[in-house]
C-alpha cells in the first residue's frame, strides 16, 4: 500500500531536520558564506529594496551574513511576526539590527517585538527569503509543518520573488507536495 503523502512529508522532515542537527559549526558558517554571492546576483537582477528575511532556528541556514551585507547597502530588511489576530499567518516587521528589539515567540524562535509603525505591507515587499524543511528541483518547499509561510504567500501578488535558502542535501528530486503549497521561484543552497 502506498504511504499518504502525510507520513511521507512528515517523515522527509524528520530526516532532514536530523541532518540539519548533525551540521559541525564550520560546516554552518561556511554554507552560510557561500549563498552571498548567489543571493546578491539576484538581488542585483531585480533591483530590490525590500528584503523579508528570517532569524536561523534549529540549525536553519544563517541568511544574517547576507543580512549584514544588505544593512551595509543601505536596504530594508523585514523579519516575520506571528500575526496577533490572523492565525497562521504572518506579518513583516523593519529590523533595526538590535538584539533588544527581538523576543521569542511560543514556537522558541526570534521575532522583532510587534510595533504597528514597522509593520510593511505585503505588497511592498521586493524578495522574500524563506527557511526550508526540504525542497525539491521544481522549487516547491516543504516547511516544519505550521503552513506560515504557504498562508502568508498566497495572499502576495506574482511579482513578488520568493527564494528558498537551504543546504544541499536538503534536495531532493522530488517532493510530496499538497495544492496549497506555495512555490518558490528560486531556490540557493549552501
Ligand atoms: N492558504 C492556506 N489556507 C489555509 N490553510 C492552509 C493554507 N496553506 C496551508 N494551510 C494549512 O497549513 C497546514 C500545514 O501546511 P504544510 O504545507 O503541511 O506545512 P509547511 O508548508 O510548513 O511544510 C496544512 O494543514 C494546511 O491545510
Ligand atoms: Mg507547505
Amino acid at each position: 500500500m502506498q504511504e499518504s503523502i502525510q507520513s511521507q512529508r512528515q517523515q522527509l522532515r524528520q530526516i532532514m531536520r536530523n541532518k540539519r542537527l548533525n551540521l559541525s559549526e564550520q560546516e554552518q558558517i561556511q554554507a552560510s558564506n557561500s549563498i552571498i554571492v548567489p543571493a546578491m546576483a539576484l538581488i542585483e537582477k531585480y533591483k530590490a529594496t525590500n528584503f523579508a528575511f528570517y532569524l536561523p532556528f534549529n540549525n536553519e541556514i544563517c541568511p544574517l551574513p547576507l543580512i549584514n551585507e544588505l544593512s551595509a547597502q543601505q536596504k530594508q530588511i523585514y523579519l516575520p511576526v506571528l500575526h496577533p489576530f490572523s492565525k497562521g499567518n504572518l506579518l513583516f516587521i523593519r529590523y533595526d539590527n538590535c538584539k533588544k528589539s527581538l523576543k521569542l515567540n511560543r514556537f522558541g524562535i526570534l521575532e522583532p517585538v510587534l510595533n504597528v509603525q514597522k509593520i510593511l505591507p505585503l505588497n511592498q515587499l521586493d524578495i522574500i527569503f524563506t527557511p526550508l524543511v526540504a525542497c525539491d528541483k521544481s522549487g516547491n518547499r516543504l516547511g516544519m509543518g505550521g503552513g506560515f509561510y504557504d498562508r502568508t504567500l498566497a495572499q502576495t501578488s506574482s511579482n513578488l520573488i520568493k527564494i528558498g535558502l537551504g543546504y544541499k542535501f536538503q534536495q531532493v528530486d522530488k517532493l510530496p507536495v499538497e495544492h496549497w503549497d506555495m512555490p518558490l521561484d528560486y531556490i540557493i543552497l549552501g
